[in-house]
This record gives C-alpha cells, structure tokens and sequence, in this order.
C-alpha cells in the first residue's frame, strides 16, 4: 500500500496492521501528508484551541534510578530540592493571575512527599482554586494513595508507561521496577476516576519500531485521556550518557499517528521536543498536539529539575513563558486558550 492510502486509511479505521503501522513510522516520505491529516483530525474534534497546563515541578529527589533520567538517585552531583507547600501555592496564584487552569504537580519518586503531604497539597489547592483542574505526576503509588489524592481534589494522573515491550523495559529500568507494576498504577487509576495520561519517550536507548508498535497497542487496551511522547535526550549523569538523543521527525510521526489512533486525545507538544528543535512545538502542534505545559516553578529551582540536557525555558519566568508560548501557537495558526480542557469524549459510533 502505498504510505497515502495508508494515511487514509489510518484516518478513517483509527487502526492499521502491525506492518502497516511500521511502514508508515519507519519512512518519511509523507510526513506532510501525515502532519496535515493529523491536524485536520484535531481540528475536527478540537478546533484551532491549544490548551495551557502550568506545570510545578516540585520536588527533584527520586528513590528510582531509572537508567535515562537526569534526577536518578544513583546521580550523586545532582543538586536536590524541595518546594514547600506555600511554594507551590505561590506558584499557583502565578499561574491563575496569568490564566492557567490547570495545575500539573509533577515530581520524582520522593518519600518525603507521603500521602498526608500530598493529599494536605491537593487538598489547599483545591480549596483555593475550585475552578482548576489538579494533575498530579508523582509516580506508582498503591491503589489507596491514588484514591486519597483523587478524594483531597485531584483530577487527573500523568504517568508514562515509558515503554509497553517487557524486554525493552529491563534494559531501561533497574531490577527492582517493573512493567507489570506500572500498568497496574496506569489501570487503578483509570479505575478511580482520573483523566489519566501515558505515553513512552522516541529513540530511547535499544528502543525498535516493533517496540514502538507495541506502545500503540498498549494505549489502544488503555485508552488514556492523554498521550505525552517526547524525543529521549541523554544526560550526562545517567549510565545512557553515550546514547544519542531520539529523533524529532520520528516523535511528530508519532504524535500525527497517535492523533489519528485517539482523535480525541489530549497531546502535549512537548518541552523535550522543543528542546531538540527551536520549532519544536510548533512542529508537534501542526503535528497534532493540542496541549503545551508552559514552567510555573520557581525560575531558582528551574534548572535542578534536570531530566535530560539542556532544557529549555530554565531561565524564564512564568510570565514571559505565557506570553512567548501564546505568540508561537499563534505564529503556527493556533489559538492559547485558558480553559480547563478536559478531554472531549466520543459520543457512542
Ligand atoms: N529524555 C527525555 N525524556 C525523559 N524523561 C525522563 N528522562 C528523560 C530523558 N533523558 C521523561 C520520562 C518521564 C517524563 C517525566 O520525562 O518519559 O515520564
Ligand atoms: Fe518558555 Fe518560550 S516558552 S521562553
């Protein structure tokens, strides 16, 4: 079949064989064709509205040594913080002066946040913000936990599978995680009444098209509200520190194919993407993207939160990222919007 039938085909059955779909991700022949069948998917469902997240990255110490990550435990030279409660509702008021609705709370793996802690966190910001979404990204807990957030106020889970392929997951992650307790948290969530957001990083070390493949299965048995995808970069510090960074053109291949698999997903345009391209955003969101999760943390700590190499918007504040976003989803013909942004669902085909 030819890579336009295939685009077609994608568009209308959401759907395509194992070596249909690998045929379309390992050539780039009709990326335009793809981006553009892409956007007129997410414009069918979302219109030209690019949602806003504000995102508070709030604690940088981890008990996991994921091998790709810059905040591994294992890495000595990393210099660790913490936000305080009434850091982060600061940094809240910031973001609603400024029109986020919603509030992602992401951190490592840290067990000084307990769950009183974080229900106590959830529970402020939900008083004083009724009219926000809370998204929290704090890694695999029990069952219990994500229900006692969800009851202090929490709406919506971010937590990415990183890769769907057991084999693929030995060889990134240390024997003490495990896939199977991953997709355990993923469905718990899902369970509990989160919007819940996966997704897996592009080019990881060993990372194959058939793993790839088996990362859309996953999100097809899942059936997340989000999708987050971006390019795996390396870091100094982690045992990857050899491996080279993942591709661009491949992440916004996969952001169009995941808009035509979930037409109504919500899709970062991620900050790894604009890491690795000056354009990086605007790519994904002509890509499909529909969603951008602009920095609200404390332009101090900005820096430390350091997953991979390089990132960008470290020495901004809040507001200039707010006004320097809206004018590039602007420039790419799309339209910033402070909704909430939940995810539409499908009415019953
Ligand atoms: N490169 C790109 N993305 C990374 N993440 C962690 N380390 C890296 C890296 N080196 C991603 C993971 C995680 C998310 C918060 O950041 O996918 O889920
Ligand atoms: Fe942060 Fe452009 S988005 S400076």
């Amino acid at each position: 079949m030819s890579n336009d039938t295939l685009i077609e085909k994608l568009s209308a059955e959401r759907n395509l064989s194992d070596g249909e779909l690998k045929e379309l991700l390992d050539s780039k022949e009709s990326d335009q064709s793809l981006f553009a069948a892409a956007d007129r998917k997410r414009r069918e469902i979302y219109g030209d509205e690019v949602y806003l997240r504000g995102l508070i990255e709030f604690t940088n110490h981890c008990r996991n040594n994921c091998y790709y990550c810059g905040i591994r435990c294992g890495n000595k030279s990393a210099e660790r913080y913490r936000l305080g409660k009434e850091d982060i509702l600061a940094c809240c008021d910031e973001g609603y002066r400024l029109g986020f609705r919603t509030f992602v709370l992401q951190g490592g793996e840290d067990p000084f946040f307990t769950d009183d802690k974080i229900c106590d966190i959830v529970y402020a910001i939900r008083s004083r913000f009724p009219d926000c979404a809370i998204t929290l990204s704090v890694g695999e807990k029990s069952k219990e936990s994500y229900k006692s957030f969800f009851d202090a106020g929490a709406n919506r889970y971010l937590l990415r599978h990183e890769t769907a392929s057991e084999e693929h997951y030995r060889r990134l992650h240390p024997e003490n995680m495990s896939l199977a307790n991953r997709k355990r948290c993923l469905f718990d969530l899902k369970e509990i009444g989160y919007q819940v957001g996966s997704g897996f990083m592009v080019g990881s070390p060993y990372q194959t098209t058939d793993n790839l493949i088996e990362d859309l299965r996953f999100l097809q048995s899942l059936k997340p509200d989000m999708i987050g995808i971006g390019p795996y970069i390396t870091h100094e510090q982690t045992p990857f520190s050899s491996f080279t960074n993942g591709g661009v053109e491949l992440t916004l291949r996969l952001i169009s194919v995941l808009r035509l698999m979930f037409p109504y997903a919500l899709i970062p345009s991620t900050t790894a993407l604009g890491t690795l391209h000056p354009q990086g955003r605007e790519l994904g969101l002509k890509a499909g993207a529909n969603v951008v999760m602009p920095n609200l943390s404390p332009v101090e700590v900005r820096k430390l939160y350091s997953l991979y190499e390089n990132k960008i918007c470290t020495g901004e504040e809040a507001a200039q990222c707010r006004g320097c976003l809206e004018r590039r989803i602007s420039e790419a013909g799309y339209k910033a919007v402070t909704a909430i942004g939940n995810v539409k669902k499908e009415q019953k085909r």
